[in-house]
């Protein structure tokens, strides 16, 4: 039986005000618009990826977005539309379903937060986010068979979907780990085998955020960086996803590009890469007159990878800035909450 935690809630469309809980403090507050787009955040095309020639731009392009931004948009990247939209659609359905049907999915509270939540999925929030959300365990095959039977039985496509949205994801992470690799001077397959191979973790993550009376004083999201490998992740055409450009000192909004899949760097990238490139802080904003989706698969190393910079890319100019750990070790540094930038708690 499933517990219904205290932050399952309704979010209401259309209050006057926003309820307390949901009040940001001023420095956490957005600066930037949902919809003032950044035009520079890279957009890379993957036409051409079995070509050398077009391979080699490709990983050319794939190491300077790493570098410089940690995330970037992928185009021509071979994930059909049609899967795409339908996935869309079934989240929203889901959505769509009144409270009493969406608790029955809800979060257990205490355990990995899996499920449907409102607000937040941590049960010690003070203050919380402006959205609904539903996470799914999908990859290794063997954790998603398991975990199947407890996903929503409405839509009734939803889970069919799901399973061939997750496949479809976990192909184009393998690839995009190539380039990635590659764009080190690594074998392709390194970080692929890194976060331990067909057994590293995938979770798929949906995020509704409902209008937002006060989309000024709150977030959808605050900020954070992903914990795992790398995130993709699909959004409709609303906007509100940001990214903090740190040599900026400055939040840019990513722009919502039919068809694209945004692309985020997480910790284990940074810290793989030794600090060359960068897991991103990142948040999602909210707006007054839309509701927004986001679809989000994290790419994720097995519990028992053991984790760090690679050797390969180590020397004396270039000595380690982490020291290396379990996943086992750095999930419980991500929970505890005491810095933003959970890396940081590995540093040299
Ligand atoms: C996320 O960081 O998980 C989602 C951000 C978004 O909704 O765009
Ligand atoms: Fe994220």
């Amino acid at each position: 039986r499933r517990v219904v935690p205290m932050s399952v809630m309704k979010l209401s469309d259309d209050a006057a005000d926003l309820p307390e809980k949901f009040v940001k403090s001023l420095g956490e507050r957005p600066t930037i618009a949902h919809n003032d787009y950044c035009k520079e955040i890279p957009v890379i095309s993957l036409k051409g990826i079995e070509s050398e020639s077009e391979r080699a731009r490709i990983v050319a392009e794939v190491g300077y977005a790493c570098a410089e931004w940690g995330i970037f948009q992928i185009v021509d990247h071979g994930v059909p539309a049609e899967l795409m939209k339908s996935m869309m659609e079934n989240t929203l359905g889901f959505f769509k379903l009144p409270l009493d049907e969406k608790v029955k999915y809800a979060t257990m509270p205490g355990g990995f937060p899996v499920g449907y939540a409102s607000g937040s999925h941590r049960a010690d929030d003070d203050i919380l986010d402006w959205r609904e959300l539903m996470v799914h365990r999908c990859l290794p095959k063997a954790v998603r068979e398991n975990d199947i039977s407890i996903w929503p039985e409405k839509p009734e496509t939803y889970r069919k979907t799901l399973v061939e949205y997750s496949d479809t994801m976990g192909d184009l992470v393998t690839s995009l780990l190539g380039l990635i690799s590659e764009s080190l001077g690594l074998p392709t397959s390194y970080i692929k085998n890194a976060v331990g191979g067909d057994d590293a973790e995938q979770k798929i993550l949906f995020n509704y955020y409902p209008q937002c009376p006060q989309p000024d004083m709150t977030l959808g999201l605050r900020s954070h960086t992903d914990y795992g490998t790398i995130t993709v992740l699909q959004q409709d055409d609303v906007g509100g996803l940001q990214a903090y450009k740190e040599d900026r000192d400055k939040w840019v909004t990513v722009e919502p590009i039919p068809g694209a899949l945004v692309i985020n760097l997480g910790d284990q990238i940074q810290i793989l890469s030794n600090a060359k490139y960068c897991s991103v802080e990142h948040q999602a904003v909210v707006n007054s007159n839309q509701t927004r989706l986001s679809l989000v698969t994290f790419a994720n190393p097995s519990s028992t990878s053991q984790m760090g910079p690679a050797p390969e890319l180590l020397s004396e100019e270039n000595p380690a800035k982490y020291r290396s750990y379990t996943m086992k070790e750095y999930l419980p540094i991500c929970f505890a909450k005491k810095t933003k930038k959970h890396y940081d708690a590995l540093v040299i």
